[in-house]
């Protein structure tokens, strides 16, 4: 298949866009560069890379009457949860606008589009939380990723658009941005350590989230680009884990490797203390399965991590000043 894949320098993209390279389908990859790394676009005959912002819609109808593609694979967000309420109109341009931009030429084109929204349109609710729950988002992100959610229903009823949703959550791989302050908590951990710098823990650290390694995405994506129309799917992890845990599993691999560093608390954030989800439903249908082997993986990323230069860590123009937490002050 032609296939265009949003986000290929970021986590998703990346490693999604390796696996459909080596399954023999032609990828256009799409990305701005704003939150991913050139280093972590695929190379190969069957792949080009368009580097765009997705704001620019005509630019984006333009892709699509160049190469009329197949399917979509939409991962392109800026997916820093916390920091929502304090960019959101950068947070809606990015993540609910650059959607409405792909889904126009879609709908135009007969395009079907695979959308990553995110367990954060469950908000606050009682885990585990089943696709059929009401989705009740606590902060900008998760709203915006419900609203083309919502988005695609409409255009699936209106004008027979097809797609389907996956709710991924906690997704662990190399090709992470482990350079962002504001999201990736793991990441963030690791870059820390490497840095000699305490792994600082927002709040008690007895949130709970459980991290998915992305090796187990590939099948459940794979069968969503042919089959099933207008359906939703949570995908990740069974097993979670506190972020005390969490940043003790980090610490003793630091240790393993010649850093050692403190574990400290800051000021809790507005965030669900517990979340996770049931994926049965992708283990029905998708032939999802999940062994993630969190410390494995976590020992892996840290190894990859090492080995990456010692890239910029950026900090965001913030809209809204009140109430930002002492962490993110600059
Ligand atoms: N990683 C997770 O744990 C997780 C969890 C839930 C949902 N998701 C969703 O899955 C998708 C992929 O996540 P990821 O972890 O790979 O993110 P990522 O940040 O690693 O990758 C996203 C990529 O999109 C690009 N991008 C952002 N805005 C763009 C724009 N306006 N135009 C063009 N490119 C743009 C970035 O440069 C980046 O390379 C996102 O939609 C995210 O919301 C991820």
């Amino acid at each position: 298949m032609k296939i265009f894949v949003t986000g290929c320098a970021g986590l998703l993209g990346a490693n999604y866009s390796r696996h459909l390279l080596a399954n023999g389908h032609q990828v256009i990859g799409i990305d701005d560069l704003s939150g991913g790394h050139k280093a972590f676009i695929p190379k190969g005959e069957n792949f080009q890379f368009v580097k765009l912002n997705l704001e620019r819609r005509k630019k984006v109808e333009e892709l699509f009457e160049e190469h009329r593609p197949d399917v979509l694979l939409h991962f392109a967000a800026y997916a820093a949860e916390g920091l929502s309420p304090f960019i959101r109109n950068y947070n809606y341009r990015n993540n609910l606008i650059c959607s409405a931009n792909l889904i126009n030429p879609c709908i135009t084109y007969g395009v079907k589009m695979i959308f990553t929204s995110s367990m954060a349109v469950y908000g606050a609710q009682e885990p585990p939380f089943t696709e059929d729950k009401q989705p009740q988002p606590i902060d900008p992100y998760g709203m915006a990723k419900y609203a083309v959610e919502c988005d695609l229903k409409m255009a699936h009823q209106q004008f027979g658009l097809r797609y389907n949703i996956v709710r991924p959550h906690n997704v662990l791989g190399i090709y992470q941005n482990i350079w962002d302050r504001y999201r990736n908590v793991i990441g963030i951990f690791i870059r820390k350590t490497l840095n000699d710098q305490p792994i600082l823990v927002y709040g008690d650290g007895e949130q709970t989230r459980a991290f998915s390694d992305i090796q187990y995405y590939m099948e459940p994506f794979d069968i969503l680009l042919s089959e099933f129309d207008g359906e939703t799917f949570n995908i990740g992890a069974d097993k979670y884990f506190s972020l005390n845990q969490v940043a003790e599993t980090v610490q003793s691999i630091g240790k393993k490797y010649g850093y050692d560093v403190p574990i400290e608390h800051g000021p809790p954030r507005h965030e669900a203390k517990h979340a996770y989800c049931n994926h049965d439903k992708a283990k029905n249908l998708l032939k999802f399965k999940d062994d993630t082997k969190l410390e494995e993986l976590i020992e892996d990323m840290f190894v990859w991590a090492m080995k990456q230069p010692n890239r910029k860590v950026k900090d965001m123009e913030y809209e809204v000043t009140e109430g930002i937490y002492e962490y993110w002050k600059k």
